[in-house]
């Protein structure tokens, strides 16, 4: 759903006060899809209520699956007797993860047909290692006129060994390979958080996949698996760019509801740069020291610092004292947050995959424009920084992947608000 309106943030507020975050975006479009994998009903909470969770349970429904869907609340699917195994373009192209339906169909029935997905424009994302993947288990895969195909008589557990550390292929295979024949070990597997969370929930329907959170997963199929009740873990992303949007207005803020331990990179990076971060339970405190230091930072697979986390700590890091440098290794093209950048006022270059970021004093608000969900997070901290308003276009992105990210500031203490264009 494309947005007719725009954000506008009156700048230069410090947040202040508690927030819950939400559920995990990347564990649920990984959960969802998963459901596929038995007949019986299974309940899904803590789902954040965001457009990629919307547009995931519409094609669960044309595949056949009955769904109640109670945003906030829960989701409770039944997939018996759903028989779909096709998804059109019209309902893969604004998203990313429509790829785990091509696990996830196969698991059910060793069948699918996907339409290339679509999703944030940050660089070539190819799935060569997801299709090598499932080859691996025997899958016959044909890429023909944006479609890919993929057929199977039957599955055969594996080894697979990704040529790179790949969050969308680990989740891809284990999603197929628990309903294979026989053992299937992944090496070089993807370590995320959400990672975790997916074997966790397989495992809840009886599933049996060990090792997942190290680089080596073990998975012994399962002809069946039944129904659940899961509730999935709290968006890694979301806290961080909560702690980073405290950081960045001087704010004290504690995110509640959160794994602290998730956060150890960017923790590590704010208390560098001279920021207070407490950790208590499952809460984190974010509350300003002193002068805020540059600091370099490089973005690594789990447990490095997260890619997904680059533009908004970019954003804080041109009001940081001194020069920093932000290296990206995992997505060439997730720059386009610089351009609007440089509109507030920021001296920003960028070489090859290094930002070079000299700090100033203070940015100022314009009119700038998203272009993917993590510049729109960038963009976000960079108006809540700002003197004056901030007026962001292209809401639409920011809306994939955060629930409600303006109410949750609002309370906070921030002028934010949206109006029609
Ligand atoms: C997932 O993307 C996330 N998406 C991304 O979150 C996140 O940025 C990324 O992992 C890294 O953490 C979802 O979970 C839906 P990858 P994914 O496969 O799976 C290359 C956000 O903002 N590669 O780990 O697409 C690839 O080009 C989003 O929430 C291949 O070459 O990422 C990249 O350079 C955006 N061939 C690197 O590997 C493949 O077959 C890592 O990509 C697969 C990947």
């Amino acid at each position: 759903m494309i947005n007719n309106d725009r954000m506008l943030i009156q700048g230069g507020r410090p947040l202040i006060g508690e927030i819950t975050v939400s559920g995990g975006k990347n564990t649920s479009v990984a959960v969802i899809p998963a459901t596929l994998l038995c007949e019986e009903p299974c309940t899904i909470e803590n789902l954040p209520d965001i457009e990629d969770v919307r547009e995931l349970i519409g094609i669960l429904e044309t595949l056949g699956v009955k769904v109640e869907y109670v945003p906030g609340q829960y989701l409770r699917v039944d997939p018996k007797g759903a028989d779909g195994y096709r998804v059109p373009y019209s309902l893969t192209h604004r998203m990313r993860a429509s790829y785990y339906l091509l696990g996830g169909l196969l698991g059910r029935g060793c069948r699918a047909e996907v339409a290339y997905p679509g999703g944030c424009e940050i660089g070539s994302r190819p799935i060569d290692q997801h299709i090598k993947g499932f080859t691996a288990l025997g899958a016959e895969i044909e890429d023909r006129g944006g479609y890919i195909y993929a057929k199977a008589n039957r599955l055969i557990g594996a080894d697979v060994f990704f040529d790179m550390v790949t969050v969308g292929g680990t989740i891809n295979v284990m999603l197929a390979a628990v309903k294979a024949e026989g053992s299937t070990v992944i090496y070089n597997a993807a370590k995320e958080p959400h990672i975790v969370d997916l074997a966790n929930f397989l495992n809840s329907m009886g599933a049996q996949v060990k090792g997942a959170g190290t680089g080596v997963i073990r998975i012994r199929g399962k002809q069946r698996l039944h129904g659940t009740s899961y509730t999935v873990i709290p968006d890694q992303i979301e806290t961080g760019t909560l702690m980073i949007a405290a950081a960045a207005t001087r704010g004290d803020v504690t995110v509640r509801g959160c794994i602290p331990t998730h956060m150890e990179s960017l923790t590590a990076k704010l208390l560098e740069m001279g920021v207070r971060v407490g950790e208590d339970g499952d809460s984190i405190r974010v509350s300003p020291l002193g002068e805020q230091r540059a600091v370099n930072i490089k973005t690594q697979a789990y447990p490095g610092f997260p890619t997904d986390l680059q533009q908004p700590i970019t954003a804080l890091l041109c009001g940081a004292n001194g020069n920093s440098m932000v290296t990206e290794t995992i997505f060439e093209q997730r720059f386009k947050h610089l351009d609007e950048l440089r509109r507030m006022g920021a001296r920003i270059k960028l070489m090859e995959r290094t930002v070079l970021i000299e700090g100033v004093r203070e940015l100022y608000g314009a009119p700038v424009v998203v272009t993917d969900l993590r510049a729109g997070a960038a963009l976000v901290v960079a108006g809540l920084m700002a003197k004056g308003i901030t007026e962001i276009h292209g809401t639409s992105y920011i809306d994939r992947g955060y629930e409600h990210i303006e109410d949750k500031l609002r309370a906070l203490g921030a002028d934010i608000h949206r109006e029609p264009i």
